[in-house]
């Protein structure tokens, strides 16, 4: 891992399926040790991002880079140092848990003790001589996350690794990914849930029908789209109000305080889903 480098480089890739543009000339990068984020709605261009930069699909125009090599001219190599885990990633339906974990071990030449160590680490330590087709969704998306890390990859892609499961599983696969990140492993993550976004990205990019809309650290992105600061103000009677910093608001909310009919007062700023929203009409979910 050269640190001096980016993990992963992309600029103006485009793609066309039939004449239509799914993506649309977008840029970005990722450093080791970065968490960035891919948010978008349905149909936004996320998984085809993906493809793109695994070299599953090759991108009509603009150029990628992931661990300093084209995409273009990606070999089988680069797989021993980058984990996947999208929506399709398949198990073996017919092997125990620890098989499917011991076939990506012989795969990369890694020791079983690795996947003892990650099947504890992603709570299937006591399911693992259970058969796959026998597992929870999130039992499935965790054994399928495990498996991608057996190898300790630089580059990590994640298409929507919590879709669908409990509050609970989604943190304590959060928390891992926060581990690897320390670790240096860099980690391109799509979603639409704003709310993973804000909480695990160092950098996130909004994507709306292939165009890149906005991009930056999640707080900068909330910060550059909250212009008019608002107050959310609770009454006396529990009634929930939120002013916004023009003289006309103020002056009712002043009168309000005079009244000492005001028992809080916060500010309150946009969400990310705001800032999708206004940026293009759209919500995310
Ligand atoms: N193989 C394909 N052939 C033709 N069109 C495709 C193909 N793959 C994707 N598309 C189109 O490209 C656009 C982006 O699709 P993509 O799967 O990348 O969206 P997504 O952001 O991953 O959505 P979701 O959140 O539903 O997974 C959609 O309009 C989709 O119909
Ligand atoms: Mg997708």
């Amino acid at each position: 891992m050269d640190r001096n480098l980016n993990a992963l480089e992309v600029s103006k890739i485009s793609k066309e399926f039939n004449g239509k543009k799914a993506i649309k000339r977008i840029d970005f990068k990722i450093k080791y040790g970065e968490i960035f984020g891919f948010l978008g709605p349905s149909g936004a261009g996320k998984t085809t991002t993906i493809k793109m930069l695994t070299g599953q699909l090759k991108p009509s125009t603009g150029e990628a880079y992931i661990l300093g090599k084209n995409v273009k001219n990606i070999n089988t190599n680069i797989y021993g140092k980058i984990g996947l885990v999208t929506d399709n990633s398949g198990l073996y339906d017919r092997l125990t848990v620890m098989e499917n974990m011991q076939v990506y071990c012989k795969l990369h030449n890694v020791k079983k003790e690795e996947a003892d160590k990650l099947l504890e680490r992603v709570g299937l330590k006591d399911h693992k001589k259970k058969r796959a087709d026998k597992l929870s969704k999130g039992m499935r998306q965790r054994l399928i996350l495990a498996r991608a890390l057996i190898h300790k990859p630089e580059l990590l892609f994640l298409d929507e690794p919590t879709s669908g499961l409990d509050p609970s599983t989604s943190i304590a696969i959060h928390e891992l990914l926060l581990e690897l990140k320390n670790s240096g492993t860099a980690i391109f993550l799509t979603t639409h849930n704003m709310e993973e976004a804000y909480k695990l990205c160092d950098n996130l990019a909004l994507i709306n029908e292939g165009v890149i809309v906005e991009q930056g650290r999640p707080k900068d992105i909330i910060l550059k789209h909250n212009q008019k600061q608002a107050f959310q103000v609770l009454l006396d009677n529990d009634e929930s109000l939120v002013f916004e910093e023009d003289s006309k608001e103020l002056e009712t909310l002043f009168e309000l305080i005079r009244n000492r009919r005001v028992a809080s007062i916060h500010s309150s700023e946009p969400t990310l889903e705001d800032v999708f929203i206004k940026l293009t009409g759209r919500v995310l979910q």
